[in-house]
């Protein structure tokens, strides 16, 4: 039987069938077109975290490094189909993406949001506190992965692993009530995470690191792995560094891609959930283009040999 249908929901149906080509269309034909109309959404593979949610394995990073751009966001979201974002208390704009959330009208179900929890905050209480004030200043009420951002106590006299284990208890009670539907850390290594095993009962849903083809810890990502510990890499273009390397250059031309390209897609290709960063429109566009093309076993060892252990954000290294 043939299901009769109200205007708005055959327009949404419209969209949803072929959302490349009807988007457009419908946004110069209807004069209102966001009261009915969801933009367009990015096929985008997801990564299912050990609590069965899954994670969309390409997300737009913010920060404040290298400023935010209102207009590259609503692109992000209502042109590109993007879903997920990543941002931190840190990076001052919560507040701003909470209006670019509001305009672009998309449900709140339909978006992954990814939240930090910076150190100044860390300890019980204060833990909870930043995350609720954070929820409110991004107009959620929940956040779908928060993060401790750091592994280091700001706290004089607070050893590091007490105030860890202090604060992720904070992390694990915020789960435990809704307000993430997953748990993590950053910047977080092996002896980082085993502590926590040893102190705390909810194993980190995802480790966010640093992750691109001059920086690879692999010893790090298969003791998340084997630990059923999503890994999700951050700076994937090395900050632009990455991108003026003869090699990856060939690897594009070859393919008739970018370098950036190149990059986001190895790291798709690796399994690692990835976050370019870009404040420009044509870029976001660019670094979303990543699914309909294969690099090839040759170009990931390729890629994987470019490897020289350099850091382009922070290195946790000497935090016990
Ligand atoms: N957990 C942590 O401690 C941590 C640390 C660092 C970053 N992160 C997250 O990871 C995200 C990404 O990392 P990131 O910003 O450090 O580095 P990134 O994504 O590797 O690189 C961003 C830089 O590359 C440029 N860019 C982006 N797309 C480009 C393209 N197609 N062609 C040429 N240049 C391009 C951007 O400039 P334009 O803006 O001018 O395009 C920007 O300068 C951050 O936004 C943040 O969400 C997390």
């Amino acid at each position: 039987m043939k299901e009769k249908r109200s205007p708005e929901v055959n327009l949404f149906w419209m969209v949803h069938s072929k959302p490349e080509q009807n988007f457009e269309w419908l946004k110069t034909n209807f004069s209102k077109p966001r009261m009915y109309l969801l933009p367009p959404t990015l096929s985008c593979p997801t990564v299912q975290l050990s609590n069965g949610v899954e994670i969309p394995i390409l997300g737009l990073g913010t920060s404040h490094d290298g400023g935010y751009s209102h207009d590259a966001i609503m692109y992000a979201l209502t042109d590109c189909g993007i879903r997920h974002l990543d941002t931190a208390k840190r990076y001052g704009c919560e507040e701003k993406l909470r209006d670019a959330i509001k305009e672009s009208g998309l449900p709140r179900s339909d978006l992954w949001l990814t939240n930090k929890l910076w150190p100044g905050d860390y300890g019980y209480k204060a833990a909870q506190q930043a995350c609720i004030d954070s929820c409110r200043a991004m107009g959620v009420e929940y956040f779908d992965l928060y993060l401790m951002h750091w592994p280091e106590s700001l706290k004089p006299g607070c050893p590091n692993r007490e105030m860890r284990a202090e604060t992720w208890r904070a992390l694990e009670d915020l789960y435990k009530r809704g307000v993430c539907r997953a748990i993590g850390v950053s910047n977080f290594l092996v002896h980082h995470l085993e502590q926590l095993k040893e102190d705390c009962s909810v194993v980190p849903h995802v480790n966010q690191v640093e992750y691109h083809p001059y920086q690879q810890p692999k010893g790090l990502m298969e003791y998340c792995r084997s630990g059923g510990i999503v890994f999700e890499g951050y700076s994937p273009l090395a900050k632009g560094q990455v991108l003026n390397n003869p090699v990856v250059q060939q690897i594009a031309k070859k393919h008739g891609r970018t370098a950036a390209q190149i990059c986001i897609r190895w790291s798709i290709q690796n399994g690692v959930v990835t976050i370019p960063k870009s404040t420009k429109k044509n870029r976001i566009q660019e670094n979303c283009q990543v699914f309909g093309f294969q690099l090839d076993e040759e170009d990931m060892a390729t890629l994987g040999g470019l490897q020289d252990g350099r850091h382009v954000t922070w290195d946790p290294t000497n935090v016990d």
